[in-house]
Parts: structure tokens; C-alpha cells; sequence
């Protein structure tokens, strides 16, 4: 059964299709394709794996692939240049459509070529990995890596609709699994302690990849996300909680190296470290940590910060983020489970307790 969802934004809202068998369902997909010009962007892992499944779809059209290496330190311009050369190889037009056939790292930087190739072609996210089924394919943030800072260039750029078969996910490594898992358990924590509660008590046959167990949290992360763009689709708000614990976890993947710590565990880590800061303002209380790091913990996920990124090298990090002003670092900090506060500075001195405390050997 397939089941839609909207994502609201006026004439730019479109359908996530979630279910079991999406890929087979090539109607679901050529509905969304205005031309014949199709580029179907994916990686050298995926390709083998999925890639003939969509192929098969598209016989009637002029279809070009773009295999790029698979790792988050390929989510760059440079790497973005293979996707202008396939275009413009074919003399790909205005109307054309690109595909973005897997994680998280091929959705950005598809989606941000597609915002870019002729001020904006039409692109359709399948994505591959449960991080991209939760989070990133839905909402229309684009972008790649800058060597001095995470998702830095990038643009608002929302697709003609989300594809999501979730079986799929049977070739996904516990790992990456895991990985997904914690921007799952983030809906959670920033509005809905409910869902995260599900969630506490549903983790065992999340890890063994019970298939309703799956779905819920596909279509329950979907709809917070859905709602949540759709009344703040740019970020001048609301929004921003989507990015608690990431401010820690992208200086985290950009000062260790960008694939060294997946995306995913970079942000258990950090919502660990910010819940430990809202401990220290009093909104938190020791259980509440203890239960949100031991909920990650169970998920597979790291809660310890590295031990080579030292507190200054974390601010320096921190201070390249874009929900800073005027150069002043702010967070998203939770409140209590379920709910997050919006963008707040704290006091410095605070911030160096909990990097200095927070997961560190006495
Ligand atoms: P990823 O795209 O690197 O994929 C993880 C790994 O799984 C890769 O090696 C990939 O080749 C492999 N893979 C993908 N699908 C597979 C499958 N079905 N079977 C087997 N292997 C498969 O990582 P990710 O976790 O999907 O995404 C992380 C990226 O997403 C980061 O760059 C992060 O910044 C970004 N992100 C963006 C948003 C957004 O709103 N745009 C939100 C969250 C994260
Ligand atoms: N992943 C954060 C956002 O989409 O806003």
C-alpha cells in the first residue's frame, strides 16, 4: 500500500509516497517527469543495486547517469561538476529532470544541482538510506561541504516529490541503519515525547528491522518534518530545531573529516553534549540525560565526543554555523523531552563546562 503524504508549501508543495515496492511503481515516478530529458545522479554502491530498477522505468526517455564515488568528502563543487558535464554533455534543457537515487550526500548535492543548472530544473528525490528517508530528502535543503565548514553552500530547493520504498533499506549495514535512527529519536525529542517514548520501547525490533516498526517511524518522522517545513520553509524560525545536536555534530565531522564519523552519529554525539548544556541551565534533570544517552546508546550509536577534538577546537568549529549571528554560536537546547527551544546563545562559560564535562576522562 502506498501512502502520501503532502508537504504543504503552496505552488511548490509535492507528495512523499511512502511503502514497500515504491521502485517497482514506475507511474509514481514518470508522473512527476515533465520531458524527455532524465539524469539519474546516484553512486558507485548504489548504482549496482538499484539503479537497473529505475533504468527499467524510463526506456521512452533520453536518459543519462551520473556515477559519483560514494563518501561524504565527494559532497563537494568539485564533485558537483560531474553532474554540470552530464548535463551539458547532452545539452540537457530547462525542462529536464534529475533524479537523485540515494543517501543523504546524493540528495544534496543533486538537489543543489539541479537549483543551480540553468537557475533551476526539476529534481526528484528516491532516497536510499533511512537518514534520507527521515530527514534529508524531504524540505528542500540542498548543498555541499566546504573544507572549513559542514553544508555551508547550499540553497532552499524543494524537489517534485519523495519517493520512499522501504525495502530498500534491506541492503542498508547496521551501521548506517543506526546512523538513521538519530535524526529519528531528534522528532522525538524536540516535539514529540511520545514518539520518543514509542521509540524507547520499540528499539529492539527497530534493530532487527521489524517492517511495521519501520514504517511508523518513516511516516511519523515525514509528518514532523512535513509540518515543520511547511510553516518555516527558509529557516527564519521554527525550523531551526530540526538542527538540535547538529551545531556539536557538524564540528564534529568537519574536524575529524568528513565520512570519519557518520552524519548520523556525529549527531547522537552532539544532542548528548546538548543535553548536557540544558542540564546545566536547569531544564534538563540528570534522568532525562541519562535516558536520552542511553536511548542512543541502545540505537547503536556513539554519546562520547572524540577525544582528539579539544574544547577550543570545538568553539572554532562551532563559530562556522548558520544559525549564528554577528559571529555569536547558537544552539538549539531542549526545554524537557519533546520540547526544543528555538536559537539561543548561552554563556560561553557554560558552553566550555559542558565540552570540557560532557563525555570527557577525569
Ligand atoms: P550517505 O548518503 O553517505 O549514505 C550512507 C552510505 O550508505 C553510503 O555509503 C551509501 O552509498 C550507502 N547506501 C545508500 N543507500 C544504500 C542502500 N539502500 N543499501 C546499501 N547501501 C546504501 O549518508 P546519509 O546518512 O544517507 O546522509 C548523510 C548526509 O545527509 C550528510 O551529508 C548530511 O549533511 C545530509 N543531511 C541533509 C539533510 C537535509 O535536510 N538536506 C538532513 C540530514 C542530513
Ligand atoms: N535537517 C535539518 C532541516 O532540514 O532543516
Amino acid at each position: 500500500m502506498i501512502n502520501t503524504l503532502q508537504v504543504q508549501l503552496g505552488d511548490r508543495s509535492y507528495p512523499i509516497y511512502m511503502g514497500a515496492g515504491n521502485l517497482d511503481e514506475a507511474e509514481l515516478l514518470t508522473r512527476h517527469i515533465k520531458s524527455k530529458q532524465v539524469l539519474i545522479v546516484t553512486n558507485e554502491t548504489i548504482a549496482p543495486l538499484y539503479l537497473k530498477q529505475i533504468t527499467s522505468h524510463l526506456q521512452d526517455y533520453q536518459l543519462e547517469v551520473a556515477v559519483l564515488p560514494d563518501g561524504e568528502q565527494y559532497k563537494t563543487m568539485v564533485t558537483m561538476e560531474t553532474i554540470f558535464a552530464a548535463l551539458l554533455n547532452k545539452q540537457f534543457s530547462r525542462n529536464a529532470t534529475i533524479i537523485a537515487l540515494g543517501g543523504g550526500v546524493i540528495g544534496d548535492i543533486s538537489g543543489f544541482a539541479a537549483a543551480c543548472y540553468q537557475r533551476g530544473i526539476a529534481f526528484i528525490q528516491i532516497p536510499t538510506t533511512l537518514l534520507a528517508q527521515v530527514d534529508s530528502s524531504v524540505g528542500g535543503k540542498t548543498g555541499v561541504n566546504h573544507a572549513l565548514g559542514k553544508n555551508m553552500i547550499g540553497a532552499f530547493y524543494q524537489p517534485q516529490c519523495v519517493i520512499i520504498d522501504i525495502k530498500v533499506l534491506e541492503t542498508l549495514d547496521d551501521r548506517q541503519l543506526s546512523a538513521g535512527l538519530a535524526e529519528v529519536i531528534k522528532y522525538g525529542l524536540i516535539r514529540d515525547a511520545n514518539f520518543f517514548a514509542w521509540i524507547e520501547a520499540n528499539i529492539e525490533k527497530l534493530l532487527a528491522r521489524d517492517q511495521d516498526s519501520l514504517t511508523y517511524i518513516i511516516e511519523q518522522s515525514c509528518r514532523n518534518k512535513a509540518e515543520i517545513v511547511a510553516s518555516d520553509e527558509k529557516e527564519s524560525g521554527i525550523r531551526a530545531i530540526l538542527n538540535l545536536g547538529h551545531t556539536f555534530g557538524h564540528a564534529i565531522e568537519t574536524g575529524m573529516g568528513y565520512g570519519n564519523y557518520l552524519h548520523g552519529e556525529a549527531v547522537a554525539i552532539g544532542t548528548c553534549q546538548a543535553a548536557d548544556l540544558s542540564r546545566r541551565l536547569g531544564w534538563l534533570n540528570d534522568s532525562d540525560v541519562n535516558r536520552i544517552v542511553a536511548l542512543f546508546n541502545k540505537a547503536g550509536l556513539p554519546t562520547q565526543p572524540p577525544v582528539d577534538l579539544s574544547t577550543k577546537e570545538f568553539i572554532t568549529l562551532m563559530a562556522v554555523d548558520k544559525k549564528n549571528v554577528d559571529g555569536d554560536i547558537r544552539l538549539i537546547l531542549l526545554k524537557k523531552i519533546g520540547e526544543a527551544s528555538l536559537p539561543l546563545s548561552v554563556e560561553r562559560t557554560v558552553l566550555v563546562d559542558t565540552l570540557n564535562n560532557y563525555g570527557r576522562k577525569k
